[in-house]
C-alpha cells in the first residue's frame, strides 16, 4: 500500500509530478491558504508532509499525527517547524538551502538601495500628485544616502550574506561582518556584532530565527548603531525588535530600512513600520522569482521522494535521526 502524503499548497517546479507516482498524495488547492485545524485533519492518517513557512508545524499538530515518518518544508528556514520534537520523534526535516542565495541576497540589495534613495517614497509622490512646480527638482529634493563606498556590515555571514558581500563589492562598499562561527574570507572584516553595528552606514541582517538571534537586535543594538544608517532585514521578523526599530526611525536616528519580514505576517496594519515614510516594506518576497520557487518546490519534492524510497533526505537539518 502506498504511503499518503498531504502537500499544503500547489507547488511548482516539476519534481512533484514525480512525486505523485510514489504515493498517495492530496494536495490543499485552496481557496486561500490551508487553515490551521484543516491541517490538523488532513495529516492524521499522513506518513508524509510538504509544507510552506507559513504552516505552523508543533507539538500539537504532531500528536494528531502519528503515522508521520517525514516534513519537507520549501523554505531554507525552518523556525515554522518545531524541529526538536520531530527530532525526538525520529522524523527527518527537509528544507530548501542554496537555490534561492543569489535571488534572496538580490532582495536584500534591491531593499537597501531602495531605502537609501528613497525610491518608495519617491514613486509616492509622483503617484499622488505632489510633484508639482512648487515642489520640484531642488538641491535638497528627496536627496538621500550614497551607497557606492558606504560601509555594510552583514549579520550572519552564510551563503546568502556572502552573496550580499560580493554585491556589496561591485558598489565599492567596505563589507564588515558577523558571525556567530567565525569565519574568514578575502574582502571581509569580520569584527564583534557591537562595532558592525557602530562603524555600519548600512546593516544587512541574513542570520536564521532560532532561541539564540530571536531578539538579537534588541533596543540596545538598535542604540549602537551608527547615527543615519540604514537596517535591511531579509531573513526574519523576530530577530529584529520592531517597536524599537520604528521609534529609532521616526526619531530620526536611522535614516531609513528596508523591511522583507515581520514578527507577524501578514504584517497587522498598526505595525508601526508602516506608518513610517522612510522604510520600505515587502511582502516576504526574498525568495520570490518564477525560477526560484521552481527549484525550491522541486528540492522540498526530492526531499520528499528520498524519504519516501527510504533514503537519506538530499537536505536535511536534523540528519542524526538517521543515526
Ligand atoms: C525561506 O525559504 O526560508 C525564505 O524565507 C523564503 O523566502
Amino acid at each position: 500500500m502506498q504511503k499518503q502524503v498531504f502537500v499544503t499548497r500547489q507547488l511548482p517546479g516539476e519534481r512533484i509530478h514525480e512525486l505523485a507516482q510514489h504515493c498517495r498524495m492530496n494536495v490543499w488547492m485552496g481557496p486561500g491558504p490551508l487553515p490551521a485545524a484543516t491541517l490538523r485533519t488532513e495529516l492524521a492518517g499522513c506518513q508524509g508532509l510538504i509544507c510552506l513557512l507559513s504552516d505552523r508545524i508543533d507539538r500539537a499538530l504532531l500528536d494528531a499525527a502519528p503515522g508521520l515518518e517525514f516534513v519537507s518544508s520549501m523554505s531554507v528556514g525552518v523556525d515554522h517547524i518545531d524541529v526538536n520534537a520531530l527530532s525526538e520523534r525520529g522524523i527527518p526535516v527537509g528544507n530548501t538551502p542554496g537555490v534561492l542565495v543569489e535571488t534572496t541576497a538580490d532582495t536584500a540589495f534591491a531593499l537597501l538601495l531602495a531605502a537609501a534613495r528613497r525610491i518608495a517614497e519617491a514613486d509616492r509622490c509622483v503617484r499622488n500628485g505632489d510633484w508639482t512646480t512648487a515642489n520640484a527638482w531642488a538641491p535638497e529634493f528627496f536627496t538621500g544616502k550614497d551607497v557606492s563606498g558606504a560601509t555594510l556590515g552583514i549579520v550572519g555571514l552564510g551563503e546568502i550574506g556572502q552573496a550580499v558581500a560580493r554585491r556589496a563589492a561591485g558598489f565599492g562598499m567596505q563589507v564588515l561582518a558577523w558571525n556567530r562561527a567565525p569565519r574568514q574570507l578575502p574582502g571581509i572584516e569580520m569584527v564583534a556584532l557591537e562595532e558592525l553595528l557602530a562603524r555600519s552606514d548600512f546593516v544587512s541582517i541574513h542570520v536564521a530565527l532560532a532561541a539564540g538571534t530571536r531578539n538579537l537586535l534588541d533596543a540596545g543594538k538598535i542604540a549602537l548603531m551608527k547615527p543615519g544608517a540604514v537596517l535591511v532585514n531579509t531573513a526574519r521578523g523576530g530577530i529584529v525588535d520592531e517597536q524599537a526599530l520604528a521609534a529609532a526611525l521616526a526619531g530620526g536616528r536611522l535614516s531609513a530600512a528596508g523591511i522583507d519580514v515581520f514578527e507577524r505576517e501578514p504584517v497587522p496594519a498598526d505595525n508601526p513600520l508602516l506608518h513610517l515614510p522612510n522604510v520600505v516594506v515587502t511582502p516576504h518576497i526574498g525568495s520570490a522569482t518564477t525560477a526560484t520557487r521552481a527549484r525550491m518546490a522541486d528540492m522540498a519534492a526530492a526531499n520528499a521522494i528520498a524519504a519516501l524510497q527510504g533514503q537519506v533526505m538530499p537536505c536535511c537539518v536534523n540528519p542524526h535521526v538517521y543515526g
